[in-house]
């Protein structure tokens, strides 16, 4: 094992005793649970205590929710009807105390999930830039907004408006920035917000919590800890949250919706799961292909959503596909996150190597050999990837997000054949074509973006640049996320209408002049 370079050394475990409840950083006097990571600290394999935090249950998840039903009052609250740039003056302050926090929060990424140094770095940055991109956009939102339409004899001021209570739930493999990417929009748009941290990645919230309880006025953010059965239940029960904010897993998403007395009054911003495909052509360009499949299928250790989860490749260039791939995954470094050379790092999820197994397990049984090598070494905290071949539906590694280190290749003769399996399968999110005759790639394009919500020409699937829609149908998403499609999934549209005539006007003319209204207002933020 490499020596843990020294600033990166856990020498004392955090103790997270505080919660953020109305606008207070109280001490947590309960129960707590310890965490861990599956890195080790010692030559001899054990895993790491980082430190530990609340567990919280109903009576603290409930109050939370009182908080952040009081700061929105029906939307009579300070927050909600609060003039554009103070709730951005809000926010700049916030992403301003954040920055101060880079480095302890990207130790903790590295720690609490494995994610590399370079990869935490790049979450943490990409993060802030969010941030201030949301703030520009809702700026140009505003100023678009901010002018009266005459139709039919009728003056309009049409803008955006929060929505309510929001109840935010994120995912342990971007724990800060897809958090965030749910937080930040809600926040800013006047909503109120009641957070529960993801299952790991929970430590890393903490330097942020000061910052927001400096930032952010009374009740605006709650956050709290505990398991996400124990304390969104309740939560959802109560029919308090107009937005359930989840990025996860589809079974808990219906599951938390059920719970809400009123369907209608819910709005949902969902990013669940997907089964990403690869289909490679006869004529793709096969270096090209093997290096995206790689990045697509094994970044992260294949733990993101977006990650390539099956690949379809012509059953004429298969063999070369196959050996070109298998190798290039045997030379893939594994390592420690701070490790320089390291690719694939250690599982969080101290069960998932079992669970990898078991899917490698039933497919060989079904079938399917391991290509590579290394395929399928275990280690402490690592099964190394196993490439699949060939793969067939009777496998559960065709059905199940494995969402870890393992592909599985599937041949085709037909395109006809991974086109169906998409129309069939509960997941819609992306594909990753590889080819170049543009006779065979221009209708192919032209299904396969009736099937998912992005297609990715000679690349692999991703989410960024955080500009463009992130969405997909079916099981995989509800709602659209980008920093500008954001700002309106946690805004609703509407408007002030008042008939033309001199009484009216003269009304309209004296609210704008005096700048009594936040919301009949024609500011311009610079
Ligand atoms: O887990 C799913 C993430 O949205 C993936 O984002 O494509 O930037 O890794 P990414």
């Amino acid at each position: 094992m490499n020596a843990i370079p020294k600033h990166l050394q856990i020498n004392e475990p955090i103790h997270q005793r505080e919660y953020l409840l109305d606008g207070e950083l109280k001490v947590w006097e309960g129960k707590t649970t310890e965490v861990f990571s599956t890195i080790s600290s010692t030559n001899e394999y054990k895993h790491t205590l980082l430190g530990s935090i609340p567990y919280m249950g109903e009576k603290e998840a409930l109050e939370a929710l009182k908080s952040s039903d009081k700061a929105f009052k029906n939307g009579q609250g300070n927050w909600p009807t609060m003039k554009v740039q103070d709730r951005i003056q809000c926010m700049e302050n916030f992403v301003s105390l954040m920055k101060d926090e880079r480095e302890e929060v990207v130790k903790l990424l590295m720690w609490e999930i494995g994610k590399t140094k370079a990869d935490s770095e790049k979450e943490f940055d990409r993060t802030v830039k969010y941030i201030y991109d949301t703030i520009e956009d809702y700026k140009e939102l505003n100023h678009e907004g901010a002018r009266f339409t005459k139709v039919q004899g009728i003056n309009a001021m049409i803008k955006r408006s929060p929505l309510g209570v929001v109840l935010c739930l994120g995912p342990y493999n971007y724990p800060l920035n897809e958090t965030f990417t749910l937080l930040i929009p809600a926040l800013i748009m006047g909503n109120t917000v009641v957070f529960k941290p993801a299952k790991f990645g929970v430590l890393l919230l903490s330097p942020l919590l000061k910052a927001f309880q400096s930032a952010f006025p009374k009740g605006v953010i709650n956050i709290l800890y505990g398991r996400g059965r124990e304390v969104a239940s309740p939560i959802m029960k109560t029919g308090l949250v107009t937005v359930l904010s989840l990025i996860g897993n589809s079974k808990s998403a219906i599951a938390l919706q059920d719970l809400h007395p009123g369907k209608n009054k819910l709005r949902l911003i969902l990013g669940l799961e997907a089964k990403n495909p690869a289909i490679i052509l006869p004529d793709a360009n096969l270096d090209l292909a093997v290096s995206e499949c790689i990045s697509g299928s094994l970044s992260y250790n294949g733990q993101r959503c977006t990650a390539l989860k099956i690949i379809y490749v012509h059953e004429s260039i298969a063999d070369e596909f196959n050996k070109k791939f298998s190798a290039k995954v045997d030379q893939l470094k594994f390592g420690n996150p701070w490790d320089n050379e390291a690719f694939l790092t250690p599982l969080p999820e101290p069960n998932k190597p079992d669970y990898i197994q078991e899917l490698i397990d039933d497919a060989k049984v079904n079938g399917a050999n391991i290509l590579n090598k290394k395929g399928g070494e275990r280690s402490n905290n690592y099964i190394f990837p196993a490439v699949l071949f060939p793969v067939n539906k009777k496998m559960r590694v065709y059905h199940e997000e494995q969402f870890g280190p393992v592909v599985p290749i599937m041949t085709f003769n037909d395109i006809q054949e991974p086109l169906d399996d998409m129309a069939a399968s509960d997941y819609g999110q992306q594909v990753s074509l590889f080819g170049k005759d543009t006779n065979t790639l221009a209708p192919l394009i032209d299904v396969l973006i009736n099937l998912v919500c992005r297609v990715n020409l000679n690349s692999s699937c991703q989410r960024g640049p955080d500009v463009f829609p992130f969405t997909g149908r079916k099981d995989s998403a509800v709602g659209t996320l980008s920093i500008h499609d954001a700002l309106r999934s946690f805004s609703i549209r509407t408007f002030v209408a008042s008939k033309e005539n001199e009484y009216n006007n003269e009304i309209l003319q004296e609210l704008l002049d005096s700048k009594k209204s936040n919301f009949i207002n024609t500011d311009y933020i610079l």
